[in-house]
């Protein structure tokens, strides 16, 4: 399929997981894409292998922010695709009662205040073009509580998620469309490391997804890519649940 010919897309954390399975598949659609990330090693070889342009940022700083679109827009004159992926859930960040303020900003700043900026700078390049396609990286915990919690991370997802329906809203009638994509989790190196040194934590997981099984990072970039193209043209301000069905399931099948 080639439905992003030459659309130029910025993806923010595509050095890794979904973000780089996501320049993997919009190149092979077609598109231009833009490798952001922070991490200058990962974000140079994503985009060697995706024959893109890498520019290093950090979204939770607006100047960054500011230069990562223009420079998208001076390179390849428009900006039609704005995956905002980037996200960290460090350690720290943990149950309400031991999560101290620092741990809770910075997630809030990576995960939450990235996407105001990334948003509140791409709409203008869209409003001018009449035309965009913005999808925002929350998670299934946007939308369900979790015992095993990381307080400040499911809050800042619960923020992408009513701030993409406010966008949405806010700017369908000038061409521009903003989703959610709600990943469940995925099956990271990370994750397989985790789950493999403590199989019992892997299977207090596990039982609530009718699949049966994690996802894979690809699994999300076909949704995303869904989401930015053109076949997607009557979605706008939507959670895109991309779970294996846990957030609809009560008992799962054995
Ligand atoms: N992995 C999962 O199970 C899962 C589930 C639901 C939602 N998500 C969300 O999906 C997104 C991607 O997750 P992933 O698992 O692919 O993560 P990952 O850690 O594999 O990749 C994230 C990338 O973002 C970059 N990054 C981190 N902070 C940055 C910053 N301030 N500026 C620029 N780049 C930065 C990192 O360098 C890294 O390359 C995140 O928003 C995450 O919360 C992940």
């Amino acid at each position: 399929m080639q439905r992003l010919q030459d659309r130029v897309a910025v993806i923010t954390g595509a050095g890794s997981g979904i973000g780089l399975a996501t320049a993997r598949r919009f190149a092979q659609e077609g598109a231009k894409v833009v490798v952001v990330d922070l991490d200058e090693v990962a974000g140079t070889k994503a985009a060697d292998e995706v024959g893109g342009l890498y520019v290093q940022a950090d979204v939770s700083v607006e100047d960054d922010v500011v230069r990562m679109f223009q420079t998208a827009h001076d390179t390849f004159g428009s900006v039609d695709i704005a995956f905002n992926n980037a996200g960290i859930s460090p350690p720290d960040d943990d149950s309400i009662l031991t999560t101290g303020i620092d741990a809770w900003r910075r997630v809030q700043e990576v995960n939450l205040t990235s996407v105001y900026y990334c948003c509140k700078h791409v709409i203008p390049y869209m409003r001018r073009q009449g035309k965009g396609s913005i999808v925002n990286t929350a998670s299934f915990v946007a939308v369900m509580g979790s015992a095993t919690s990381q307080i400040s991370y499911t809050a800042s997802k619960g923020g992408v998620l009513a701030m993409t329906r406010e966008l949405g809203v806010q700017f369908a009638r000038e061409g521009i469309r903003v989703n959610a994509v709600c990943p469940g989790p995925v099956d990271t190196p990370l994750l397989q490391e985790l789950f493999a040194k403590d199989p019992e934590r892997a299977q207090r997981r596990l039982v609530h997804i009718p699949i049966g099984r994690f996802a894979r990072a690809e699994e999300i970039a076909a949704a995303v890519a869904f989401l930015a193209s053109d076949d997607a043209s009557f979605i706008t301000a939507a959670e895109f649940l991309v779970d294996g069905g846990i957030s609809s399931a009560y008992v799962t099948p054995l």
